[in-house]
């Protein structure tokens, strides 16, 4: 059993930077663990403690029943793989996959068979004996991911390993990834600022804010159930409609329209009110009436499969909606009516962002 723990982690530079603030959480075996966040955010900072390449100014890390907390990077049996791959570059592909086994004083037998799996399994067979300057992006980043396979360590740690390659091979590379690790035992710590990423690859997210976990949920909960203000906005593109909105009594007012508010102990003066673009859709004819919204299309962007039509609703900020309807229909300018349904509605607290119950 390689359980990873972190427990109330903390990492302090000085009383300004704070990258790590009390992070706890776990991956059990079979689980694969993504951090997800904004640039500065705190990621590589968590992920560079985990492996011991910093010291934490607080907090305790387990791998199974160990605290490694004070290890040397090589006692705590863990492979990283980081973005820029950190391949030696006057050794064969063969070489960078042994290189770290040979330190381990494994038998060149075992050695032999273990990168000889690897390299197959990555479709490296034919590049063995290539060093890394001969090899693409896509195929360098391969060869680092198989020097961390053949080592079959305890934890898997990842820094954003796709980020160097180009939007197609990208795509490509991730499926291969989760195909190679549903196949592998030991946790994995994943780290992005992509969520498609995130929300392809992981068992479990990690949304990080300013160093802190904002939610820690399997992906389809960051996405329909999300936390708070940041995590809704931040999951899901194209990006979810946060409209601030006033209050009178138990509704909010979405221009003219009443939209009933959950129950809450106090009534707030303005309220948030969360949906994603495929959640408003657009009356036809009859629809219309009390229940919908009227606004004015300002501007359509075709992405092949969709539409993003972008409404000026009265008195508020703009309203994304995302549209199937072909591609040849004349939106400009005209006056549509919308529907907001009630159950895909997500409220936050305008003041501190938390989610508020649900209708
Ligand atoms: N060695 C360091 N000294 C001081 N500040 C640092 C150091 N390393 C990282 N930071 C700061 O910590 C914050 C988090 O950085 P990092 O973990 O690299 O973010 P991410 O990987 O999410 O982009 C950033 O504000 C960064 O500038
Ligand atoms: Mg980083």
């Amino acid at each position: 059993m390689s359980k990873l723990e972190l427990k109330n982690l903390n990492k302090t530079y000085n009383p300004k930077v704070v990258p790590v603030k009390d992070i706890s959480l776990d991956v059990s075996e079979g689980e694969f663990l993504t951090l997800l966040g904004p640039s500065g955010c705190g990621k590589s900072t968590t992920l560079r403690l985990i492996a011991g390449l910093e010291q934490p100014t607080r907090g305790e890390i387990r791998i199974g029943d160990r605290n490694v907390t004070y290890l040397r990077p090589g006692d705590r049996d863990i492979a990283m793989v980081f973005q820029s791959y950190a391949l030696y570059p006057h050794m064969t592909v063969y070489e960078n996959m042994a290189s770290s086994l040979k330190i381990r004083k494994i038998s060149s037998a075992e050695i032999n068979r273990l990168v000889t799996e690897v390299a197959e399994s990555l479709g490296l067979t034919e590049l063995v004996d290539h060093k890394p300057g001969k090899l693409s992006g896509g195929q360098r980043q391969r060869v680092a991911l198989g020097r961390a396979l053949v080592r079959q360590p305890a934890v898997f740690l990842l820094d954003e390993p796709l980020s160097n390659l180009d939007a197609l091979l990208r795509e490509k590379v991730r499926g291969e990834l989760k195909q190679l690790f549903a196949s592998q035992k030991a946790p994995v710590v994943y780290v992005t600022h992509d969520q498609t990423e995130a929300m392809t690859l992981s068992t479990k997210i990690a949304v990080l804010n300013n160093g802190s976990v904002q939610q820690l949920d399997p992906p389809h909960l960051i996405y329909t159930r999300p936390a708070n203000q940041f995590v809704a906005g931040f999951v899901g593109s194209p990006q979810i409609n946060l409209l601030v909105l006033k209050c009178q009594g138990n509704f909010a007012m979405l221009g003219n329209f009443p939209v009933p508010l959950p129950n809450l102990p106090t009534m707030p003066p303005e309220i948030v009110l969360g949906i994603r673009p495929e959640h408003v859709s657009f009356a036809e004819g009859t629809e219309a009436g009390e229940t919908t919204i009227k606004g004015e299309v300002y501007l359509v962007e075709n992405l092949g499969m969709q539409n993003l039509v972008s409404v000026r609703v009265k008195g508020l900020e703009s309203v994304t909606v995302r549209a199937l309807q072909p591609g040849d229909k004349n939106w400009n300018s005209s006056i549509v009516e919308l529907i907001f349904p009630p159950r895909l509605i997500h409220w936050f607290d305008v003041k501190t962002g938390d989610r508020l119950p649900d209708f």
